[in-house]
């Protein structure tokens, strides 16, 4: 099976598959085959958020784990950093989520780190978005003499905090990615963000609508799919 990791935006990007292993295998050993590998994801993503000072909310149970994966869709569907506000809004809206949800679920940018080869060529080529000039340079500094691999915080200000920091950044121009910068560029998201600047309440709101929201996406239920006994491959 072409797997979805595989999938360019997630090829050596994404990490921490051994804490999902260690969840399912103690989780296996008390009640075998009941918690799924993906409601086992969604409930991690809260967790981490309140663990960092974030909101916390209820999350919904009963997924089930997926028979195929679909690699050709996490390609097509899965944003680029490289996007525009419009084409953000529209690859939310093609999974069913709102102008306000992208802007608000952006904010989990407020932690979290990218890799040079992702944001680097943006920086210094970026004709479209005002970046703060120190900013860029620091950035730069740090990839050219950086190991492969170099990262730098999403956030730069609190990149380990669920915070509003993310915003504040936004209006300083100081964004890492061109996606995070289109949020305040003189657009239509521009009011929402210094919104959730000063507003921390209406930012944790708007996200946690936001993550029941995109958690919901076509999930399995009832008979469908199965219960995953490793999370890394179906039975
Ligand atoms: C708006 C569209 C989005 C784009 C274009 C985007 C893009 C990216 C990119 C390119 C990275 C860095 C990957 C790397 O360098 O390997 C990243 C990291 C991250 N993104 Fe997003 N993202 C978006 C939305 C989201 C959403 C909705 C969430 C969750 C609610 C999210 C959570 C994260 C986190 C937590 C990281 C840091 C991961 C780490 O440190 O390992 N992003 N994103």
């Amino acid at each position: 099976m072409s797997s979805e990791k595989d999938a360019a935006p997630n090829m050596n990007s994404l990490r921490g598959f051994e804490v999902i292993d260690d969840i399912k295998s103690q989780l296996e050993s008390v009640c075998p085959q009941t918690v799924s590998c993906s409601d086992i994801l969604t409930i991690a993503a809260r967790d981490s958020v309140v663990a960092l000072g974030g909101a916390n909310w209820t999350v919904f149970l009963g997924r089930r784990d997926s028979l195929t994966a679909n690699q050709n869709a996490a390609n097509s569907d899965l944003p680029s950093p490289d996007f525009d506000l419009s084409t953000l809004i529209s690859a939310f809206a093609n999974k069913g989520l709102s102008t306000t949800d992208m802007i608000a679920l952006s904010g989990a940018h407020t932690i979290g780190l990218s890799r040079c080869s992702v944001f680097q060529n943006s920086i210094i080529s970026d004709t479209s978005t005002k970046i703060d000039s120190s900013f860029a340079a620091s950035l730069q500094a740090n990839c050219s003499n950086g190991v492969n691999n170099s990262t730098a915080p999403l956030d730069t200000t609190t990149p380990t905090v669920f915070d509003t920091k993310y915003y504040q950044n936004l209006m300083e121009y100081k964004g890492l990615l061109h996606s995070d910068r289109v949020l305040y560029n003189n657009g239509s998201a521009d009011l929402q963000v210094s919104i959730y600047a000063q507003n921390p309440y209406q930012f944790f709101t708007d996200f946690i609508t936001g993550m029941i929201k995109m958690g919901n996406i076509s999930v399995l239920t009832g008979s469908d799919g199965e219960i995953r006994i490793n999370c890394r491959k179906t039975n």
